[in-house]
């Protein structure tokens, strides 16, 4: 039983869990009673600009009208209905959509119910093809250092061994086989120590290989940092070469956040295998996919064991296929890459400003991303304070302080945004030095 006198706060601090912090935390969260286009706002009365999108997520803002009816008419119809022997009309018109703006030769769909998962279901694949192909020593995951994949067991083996959860879980996780991450930003080419560096990881490794897995030109949660199409594509001849899948981790990437569609289109190269998730139901649902090749697909059908090995109790969810329906349409419609590509140069025009400042390290821009690099980790009780007092919302993570604003912004927002986050982090520096 728990303290019914407690306020809502006080409730949250003692009894809730928040992501990657401890109970009771360091430093309070912020209640959000409401959320309407790009606005957050606060219990007590503040509307903050929101520089997250939940994580990726929510890009077309919140309180999407279009969406909000997606979610309304399906819940009239069927809320759920296991997907174990049915079917219906919302995952298969998600399907068709879905096919017909992935990269050509992606073509068959498993549903699954959040980015872990999604990543989860892609290893099984990439194990199960290799049986199908008679590869029975071909059972770990190749990948680069500063990854990240989610949180369930083998999505953190594949994270970065040393940043990532390794730390804790270390010895349990299943042991994978990791190279260095490329470190040539996104304009400039691949080096050539970095090219040998590829090919010898895959001479020395291949016969152990099933998949490499890459979150395509952005490393995410990882460290924020962009590399080269080049790396990719090299990655991809590979992986040819040496009958290696390639799996493409369009979690974050995907629905035109870096100015393509999917990332991996920058290096014009269709993975074998491909997750998407997050801005997939604009932050409504938790939702995601798994796609793999009719290659892939026959291959586990034509193997000792057929099925593929998983089905979550909400897979195809009705609610979620509606919504990311409508998503996609919306997404679709608006051009969400060009509008990545637009606001990659108001971000670029605002943000590059604060490289005066002695305390960044670094400023890079792609598609509607934006980052700055400090040099130190960021006092979150701290900067939580100014992020309020400027009204505007940013979660840095160590030394990273980022934004990924909704696509659907404005100029005007963008701009205020830039403007309100670049109010903090001076104040936040001025008081360091
Ligand atoms: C590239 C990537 N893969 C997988 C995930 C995990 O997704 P989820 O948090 O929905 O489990 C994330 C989440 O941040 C991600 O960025």
């Amino acid at each position: 039983m728990f303290d019914t006198s407690l306020s809502d706060s006080a409730f949250d601090e003692q009894h809730l869990w928040h992501p990657y912090t401890s109970l009771p935390p360091t430093y309070p969260n912020l209640i959000i009673e409401r959320a309407e286009g790009v606005y957050l706002h606060t219990q007590s009365g503040e509307t903050l600009i929101d520089g997250m999108s939940s994580w990726w997520a929510a890009v077309h803002g919140y309180n999407h009208s279009a969406l909000n009816d997606a979610v309304k008419n399906q819940l009239d119809n069927m809320a759920h209905v296991m997907f174990g022997g049915l079917t219906h009309k919302p995952a298969i018109e998600l399907g068709k959509t879905l096919l017909s703006i992935v990269p050509k030769g992606l073509d068959a769909i498993f549903y699954a119910d959040s980015g872990s998962i999604a990543v989860e279901v892609a290893l099984k694949m990439a194990l199960q093809y290799q049986l199908g192909c008679h590869h029975k020593n071909r059972k770990q995951i190749a990948t680069t250092r500063s990854g990240y994949y989610g949180d369930t067991w083998h999505a953190m083996s594949i994270c970065d061994p040393e940043a990532g959860m390794h730390s804790i879980y270390g010895k349990q996780l299943p042991i994978q086989l990791f190279v260095d991450a490329p470190t040539d930003g996104f304009d400039k080419p691949m080096s050539a120590s970095s090219r040998q560096e590829l090919e010898a990881f895959f001479v020395a490794n291949h016969t152990k290989m099933a998949a490499f897995i890459i979150e395509p030109i952005v490393q995410g949660a990882g460290g924020m940092r962009f590399y080269n199409p080049e790396y990719l594509q090299l990655l991809r001849k590979l992986c040819d070469e040496y009958q290696v899948l390639l799996i493409a981790d369009e979690i974050a990437t995907g629905f035109g956040r870096t100015g393509a569609m999917f990332a991996s289109e920058h290096a014009n190269i269709v993975p074998d295998i491909m997750t998407v998730g997050k801005a997939l139901t604009g932050g409504y649902m938790t939702f995601a996919a798994t796609l793999c090749t009719r290659h892939v697909a026959d291959t586990i059908a034509s193997s000792d064991n057929p099925a593929l090995m998983h089905g979550p109790t909400f897979m195809g969810n009705p609610l979620a296929c509606a919504v990311a329906n409508t998503s996609l349409q919306l997404m679709i419609e608006g051009d969400y890459p060009e509008r990545a590509r637009h606001i990659q140069v108001l971000l670029e025009k605002q943000l590059f400003a604060l490289n005066t400042q002695t305390a960044v390290k670094e400023i890079r821009c792609l598609g509607a991303i934006g980052v700055i690099e400090l040099f130190d980790s960021v006092n979150m009780p701290r900067f939580q304070q100014l992020l309020i007092k400027h009204k505007v919302w940013v979660r840095p993570f160590g030394r990273l302080v980022y934004i990924m604003p909704p696509i659907i912004m404005t100029d005007e927002e963008v701009t205020l945004l830039c403007e309100r986050l670049s109010a903090v982090l001076t104040e936040y520096l001025e008081a360091l030095s």
